[in-house]
C-alpha cells in the first residue's frame, strides 16, 4: 500500500491542484491532500474551509483523503505512514524553493522523500495567488477552480 501526502496551502484549491491529485491517484494507493500552514501567507479561507472545499472538489475520487496539518510535514509523514511527499512543479522558478523544502524535510526526517509532478499544459499557469487576485477584482474564475471553490469565492464577496 503506497501512500503519498500532497501538502500545500491550497488557498484556494485550483484546477491545477485537482489535476495533480487526479493523476497521482493513478500512481498511489492512497493520496492524502494535506492542507498545511504556510507561515508566510495570510489566507483567504480557514484551514477547515479549505479542507471542506477540497473534499467537495475531490468527492468523485475514491482513494483521496483530505486532512489538515497544523505542524511540520515530516510529522504528518510519520502519522499517516506515508511513503513520500508530493509537490507540483509548474515552472523553473518554483524549483529553488521546492528543492530547499525537499532537502530540509529529508534532513528533518531521514528517508522522507519528495516526488515532483508537472501540471498538464492547460493548467501550467494557474496559481492560487493569481486566482485570489482575479477574485479580488471580480474576474471570471470558471476555468481555473473547481465548482465548489467557485461558489465559495462568489459567496465570500
Ligand atoms: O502551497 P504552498 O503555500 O507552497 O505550501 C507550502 C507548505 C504549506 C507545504 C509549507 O509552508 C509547509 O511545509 N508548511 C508546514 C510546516 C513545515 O513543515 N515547514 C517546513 C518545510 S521544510
Amino acid at each position: 500500500m503506497k501512500t503519498v501526502i500532497y501538502p500545500g496551502s491550497f488557498d484556494p484549491f485550483t484546477n491545477g491542484h485537482l489535476d495533480l491529485v487526479t493523476r497521482a491517484e493513478k500512481l498511489f494507493d492512497r493520496v492524502i491532500v494535506g492542507v498545511a500552514i504556510n507561515s508566510g501567507k495570510s489566507p483567504m479561507f480557514s484551514l477547515e474551509e479549505r479542507k471542506e472545499l477540497i473534499e467537495k472538489s475531490c468527492a468523485h475520487l475514491d482513494h483521496v483523503e483530505v486532512v489538515t496539518i497544523k505542524g511540520l510535514l515530516v510529522d504528518a509523514v510519520e502519522e499517516y505512514q506515508a511513503n513520500a511527499l508530493l509537490r507540483g512543479l509548474r515552472a523553473f522558478s518554483d524549483f529553488e524553493y521546492e528543492l530547499q523544502m525537499a532537502l530540509m524535510n529529508r534532513n528533518l526526517r531521514r528517508g522522507c522523500e519528495t516526488i515532483f509532478m508537472t501540471p498538464t499544459l492547460k493548467n501550467s499557469f494557474v496559481s492560487s495567488s493569481l486566482v485570489k487576485e482575479i477574485a479580488k477584482y471580480g474576474g471570471d474564475l470558471e476555468n481555473y477552480v473547481p465548482a465548489p471553490v467557485l461558489e465559495a469565492i462568489r459567496n465570500r464577496k
